[in-house]
């Protein structure tokens, strides 16, 4: 959650270091801080507020040394203070530490600290670290870290510095993401790809326990036992203009904007010419896929409601029983396992530290995992048996909206593959593929009507709650609607099936609480259109997303969104595109950032 950034070498360490730092602010951002190696000692410039307050304050400095450490913060333990910012150091002031995650057993190992005599500044956990290293620290900072992280408890990515040792950091990490880098410009740490890859496309991906070790020409990793690694290098597929804004507002609004493209990039070499699907991270497992008689998908979030479209299209194309969970909730059920059940992990980042403990569960257990990742090299892209990637470049907005559709055509593409594994005829994947490829261009005419959206959200502005319903596809596209209202515009909004509205929440119903509903010609029209009525005969305003062309849905609505006619097992792809502009628009209307909404992080590395 918290971004984590360290550099040694010779070039501008500020400037690098807050535009590196920039790229990571999506991830935490209550606070900022740096810390730096001068020919003086250890200099730090922290503030509470965004990075670009941390670039000013820089300003005023002339700082020239190396090594450097840079921090975001979302904030965990104590609140966002200039205090409570990283780094943090030890008594002396010669340690200083940035860390991503939580150590659970803080509170213990700060209260035997001060027994010992430390005095702590800051209400942080991360703050014992500094401490810790400085207790250990006999002439040899690795083993100092190395100590100090044998007492912690949870999750870390760290890195250090200290005056004592000024030509190196040491990083480490336990559930939460480091990379390393060392090239032309000198040695990188940080806790997410993104934010160094302007200098570098060739990363390290540490695992658990192990210990880097990064100088300005080189690194070391070493493994708990200090064993010498040799890890291979990940190569990045982003290109840097894909982390930057390009011109637009906001992220989101780009983002959403690359659909067509990301979609298409998901989807590229993976259709064959006669209507096969060709997924080459399953090869080495398609024989257990062929005889999988159950699937389990876990994930959180956006990447839990684009999971329970995956349950519909591979129980629809494929006949295999599919099972969606939150994974969060997973992990501690007590669960009996199906002797040939395969288990799903879904995530954009790869790095959701629920979705991780989940596959580590399920690993115990030894069964069959695949992934469908988009950050390539991420942890559940790493752990995972075998899996897709998503190729929709980096998502940078908090808010989930290429990788969902990413996502679905992904699930669309995996369902026809084990559909073809199983009955699915040849005409009737090509059928499904065709359409799929036609999918780019119906999102593009979609985002060109956005005006359309945005006067919608004018003159929804005012009201306080929403509901946002559908059936069958698009119950979970209605539950991602509400989502992304919540999360960027923080109005109050309710995803239902619409056919549970009866059954409770229609109480909430009066003309001040307006219904989306999905009312798509599908085999729930129908249906659908009786629980729109049950809504408007309690006054309840209503908003109806409809096909194109259909006519008669005006007699059962306030307002009308039109999109493209598709099939209806890939119509959440198009129906949630209106929801993401909504969302989009009533966040910019009310004055809020909807790339940085508050309480809200974009990777969540903690539990
Ligand atoms: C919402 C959103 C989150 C994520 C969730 C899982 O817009 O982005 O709900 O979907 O935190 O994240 P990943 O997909 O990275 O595992």
């Amino acid at each position: 959650m918290c971004g984590i950034i360290g550099y040694v070498g010779s070039k501008n360490n500020t400037e690098l270091g807050i535009r590196a730092l920039k790229r990571l602010e999506y991830r935490g951002y209550d606070s900022a801080g740096m810390a730096i190696i001068e020919e003086s000692g250890l200099e730090s410039v922290k503030v509470s507020g965004k990075v670009d307050k941390l670039r000013d304050k820089l300003k005023e400095t002339d700082f020239k040394g190396t090594p450097t450490l840079f921090h975001s913060r979302w904030s965990t333990h104590g609140g966002p203070t200039r205090e409570n910012a990283h780094p943090q150091f030890d008594c002396k002031g010669e340690v200083a530490v940035v860390h991503n995650g939580i150590i659970e057993n803080f509170t213990k190992i700060k209260e035997r600290l001060i027994e010992e005599g430390h005095k702590f500044s800051s209400e942080t956990d991360t703050e014992v670290i500094a401490h810790l290293i400085e207790k250990f620290y006999d002439g040899d900072l690795e083993e100092a870290v190395r100590k100090a992280i044998n007492l912690l408890e949870g999750a870390y990515g760290l890195a250090v510095i200290s005056t004592k040792e000024p030509d190196k950091i040491i990083a480490a990490k336990m559930s939460s993401p480091v990379v390393v880098s060392v090239n032309e410009a000198g040695g990188f740490v940080s806790s997410d790809p993104a934010a160094i890859v302007e200098h570098s496309k060739n990363m390290i991906f540490l695992e658990d326990e192990e210990i880097a070790i990064v100088t300005e020409d080189g690194f070391r990793i070493k493994d708990r036992d200090q064993n010498v690694l040799e890890k291979e290098e990940v190569e990045i597929d982003w290109d840097l203009k894909e982390a930057q804004k390009s011109g637009y507002d906001h992220f989101m609004m780009k983002e959403m904007m690359e659909q067509p493209k990301s979609i298409k990039d998901s989807i590229r070499g993976r259709i064959t010419d006669d209507g096969d699907v060709k997924l080459g991270g399953l090869d080495e497992i398609s024989h257990e896929l062929e005889s999988l008689e159950k699937l389990t998908i876990l994930a959180c979030g956006t990447s839990h409601f684009a999971s329970m479209v995956g349950k519909y299209l591979i129980e629809e194309i494929s006949g295999i029983p599919v099972e969606v969970g939150l994974a969060s909730e997973f992990r501690y059920r007590k669960r009996p396992y199906d002797k040939k059940e395969g288990f799903l992990f879904v995530s954009q980042s790869g790095e959701t530290a629920d979705t991780l403990k989940a596959l580590e569960e399920v690993k115990k257990r030894h069964a069959l995992t695949l992934g469908i990742v988009n950050v390539v090299g991420s942890s559940i892209a790493r752990k995972t048996d075998g899996g897709v990637y998503n190729h929709a470049g980096p998502e940078i907005g908090v808010a989930s909206t290429k990788a969902f559709t990413s996502q679905l055509s992904i699930l669309t593409l995996l369902a026809v593959y084990l559909g073809r594994q199983r009955d699915l005829s040849k005409p009737e994947s090509a059928k499904i593929l065709t359409e799929l490829e036609q999918l780019p261009k119906k999102v593009e005419s979609i985002l060109e009507n956005r005006e359309e959206i945005k006067e919608k959200a004018e003159r929804y502005k005012d009201y306080e709650h929403f509901l946002f319903m559908g059936r069958r596809y698009n119950y979970p596209t209605a539950m991602e609607g509400a989502l992304k209202l919540k999360e960027i515009s923080y109005i109050h909004a309710e995803g239902y099936s619409a056919a549970e509205m009866k059954h409770g929440p229609i109480a909430l119903i009066d003309e001040d609480f307006p219904t989306f509903a999905v009312c798509l010609q599908s085999s729930v029209y129908g249906k659908m259109i009786s629980n729109v009525e049950e809504i408007r005969a309690r006054k309840g305003p209503m908003i109806v997303l409809a096909t194109e062309g259909d006519e008669d849905i005006k007699n059962h609505s306030d307002d009308v969104i039109e999109i493209p006619q598709t099939m209806e097992v890939l119509s959440p792809v198009l129906a949630v595109v209106p929801f993401q502009l909504f969302a989009y628009y009533m966040a910019v209307l009310k004055g809020f950032d909807p790339d940085k909404p508050r309480n809200l992080s974009k990777v969540v590395t903690v539990e």
